[in-house]
């Protein structure tokens, strides 16, 4: 299979700064460190023919799964977020939920591909405190009927 994710290690901190260059005292070992010390988030690294081109989280909640996604900057649109959604998605055991910027329209074709649908509003519903700013939407997986 050309396509595949394995989990991410604090190896991959690296790979991350390369995709997303750290700014002030945040960088991702020390991120990635902070999500694995918590035992309700898995991080992935995606890859296409042995080649790392994204990353994807899951984090496990009373009541759903919070999904995350991010794909290499210079192979954004060729398909990379769709195929690491339906990835996370087999590994998820509970409804997905995730929280989106309105203005992120990648983001939200990915949301609506896995069977999401957005909260009314623009709200923060569900969204964590950490994670709420003005205009974020949250989405959440409706069972096909
Ligand atoms: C969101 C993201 C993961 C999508 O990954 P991607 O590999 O670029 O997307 P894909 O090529 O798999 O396309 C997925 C869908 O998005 C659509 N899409 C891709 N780029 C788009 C763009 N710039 N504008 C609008 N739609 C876009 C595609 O048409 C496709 O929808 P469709 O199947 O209905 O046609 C990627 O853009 C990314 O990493 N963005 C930055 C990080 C981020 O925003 N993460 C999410 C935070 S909630």
């Amino acid at each position: 299979m050309s396509f595949a994710i394995r989990p991410c290690t604090i190896a991959d901190a690296a790979l991350l700064d390369g995709w997303e260059p750290p700014q002030g005292e945040w960088d991702h070992l020390h991120w990635l460190m902070t999500q694995q010390r918590n035992p309700l988030t898995r991080t992935f690294i995606g890859e296409h023919v042995n080649v790392p081109v994204c990353f994807g989280r899951l984090t496990e909640q009373s009541s759903f799964i919070d999904i995350g996604w991010f794909v290499a900057p210079h192979l954004r649109g060729m398909g990379y977020g769709l195929q690491l959604a339906y990835a996370l998605r087999e590994l998820a055991t509970k409804p997905l939920h995730a929280t989106i910027h309105t203005e992120n329209l990648a983001s939200e074709a990915v949301a609506k591909r896995l069977g999401m649908k957005p909260l009314k509003g623009d709200g923060p519903e569900f969204a964590s405190e950490l994670d709420y700013c003005e205009g974020l939407r949250t989405w959440l997986e409706v069972p096909s009927a």
